[in-house]
């Protein structure tokens, strides 16, 4: 199957300046990761602040420069576009950002904010063809007509969520890159908003790649998971695989964290700084299995079984407890 997306040993490094006369440090804020997303399929990457989701985000919308690596979508390295095919590109893909309110201009009118893009790409033929448009994005995000007419900040957040999708589909694009799309909103409407992205998913054949900290919208979500900690991938599999049978310690503590039932400890401790990060396998500073080899040897990102890597020394040995098994 090839795939939609397709990123090779990303990297971001920042140059980052401690004090006034020290040299400045790299911080790896990504630090090679690989993965694949299939047409028409969610990939979510999940971990905690800090890890590098919004990095790697930012350098496949083309909005920040990859240190290194590779960016691959519907067949074409997007390092090589010229001018014209980087404006074109700019179509296939949209973000959806944690808060609408901030991505919305609270001065313009909801059918002003979803037309824009029209506007700037110059497809629909005639104005009356883009209200059309407009009236048919409304409708798709469940937005009555009458929300036309509003401002931003006349909605509530779930509102604004919704026209801040029909904005990002107003181009047809083909990928959505949906960072914490849900996690500025109350729980009770975050359910409405991630039902409405998969239904959308279902109807226009739409790929995502999905940012979270929350394992609970991931998992909602998600055909493929990988799970970020410091810049790296310490685990990747399906949905199902990671939600049952994930075995690196730092996927388990966030499956703790995220369901009662599950025996593990949550993640205890501060994440270490990603401008000195530990020796050895990266999370042994907080993992509860921890031994003398963890803090030397880098384990490896190595296949498990099928679809599933894990970077973890002792793998074989560990797997979930639920409480009630
Ligand atoms: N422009 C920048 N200059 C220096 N460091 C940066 C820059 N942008 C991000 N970083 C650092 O890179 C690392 C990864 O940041 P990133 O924003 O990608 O994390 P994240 O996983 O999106 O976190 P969050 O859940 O808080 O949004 C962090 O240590 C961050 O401080
Ligand atoms: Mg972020």
């Amino acid at each position: 199957m090839s795939a939609f997306l397709s990123v090779r040993d990303l990297r971001k490094t920042f140059p980052v300046s401690r004090g006034l006369l020290q040299k400045a440090e790299l911080l790896h804020a990504v630090a090679g990761i690989s993965f694949d997303v299939p047409a028409g399929t969610t990939f979510g990457l999940v971990g905690e602040s800090g890890s590098g989701k919004t990095t790697t985000a930012k350098m496949v919308m083309g909005a920040d420069e990859p240190t290194s690596g590779e960016i691959v979508i519907d067949g074409r390295d997007i390092a090589r576009h010229d001018k014209t095919e980087r404006f074109a590109f700019r179509r296939l893909l949209q973000p959806v950002l944690q808060d609408p309110y901030s991505a919305l201009s609270p001065r313009m009118r909801v059918d002003r904010i979803i037309d824009e893009p029209l506007r700037i790409h110059r497809i629909y033929p005639s104005t009356k063809a883009r209200a059309e448009r407009v009236a048919y994005l409304l409708d798709a995000v469940g937005l009555p007509p009458s929300a036309a007419q509003r401002y931003p900040n006349e909605m509530s957040g779930g509102q604004r969520q919704r026209v801040a999708i029909a904005r990002a589909l107003a181009l047809e694009p083909r990928l959505l890159v949906l960072d914490e799309p849900v996690s500025a909103l109350d729980v009770s409407i975050q359910a409405q908003i991630l039902n409405l992205l998969r239904d959308l998913q279902d109807r226009l054949g739409l790929t995502y790649l999905l940012i979270s900290h929350d394992l609970a919208v991931i998992g909602f979500m998600s055909t493929q998971v990988g799970v970020l900690y410091l810049g790296r991938f310490v685990e990747v599999g399906s949905k199902e695989t990671i939600l049952s049978d994930a075995r690196h310690p730092y996927s388990l503590a966030l499956i703790a964290s995220a369901s009662p039932d599950v025996n593990a400890a949550p993640v205890s401790g501060e994440i270490p700084s990603p401008l000195s990060p530990p020796s050895g396998c990266v999370f042994h500073t907080r993992c509860p299995f921890a031994r003398d080899r963890c803090r030397q040897e880098p384990p490896s990102l190595r296949q498990l079984k099928p679809n599933h890597l894990v970077a973890c020394h002792f793998a074989e040995t560990i797997r979930l407890e639920t409480n009630n098994a």
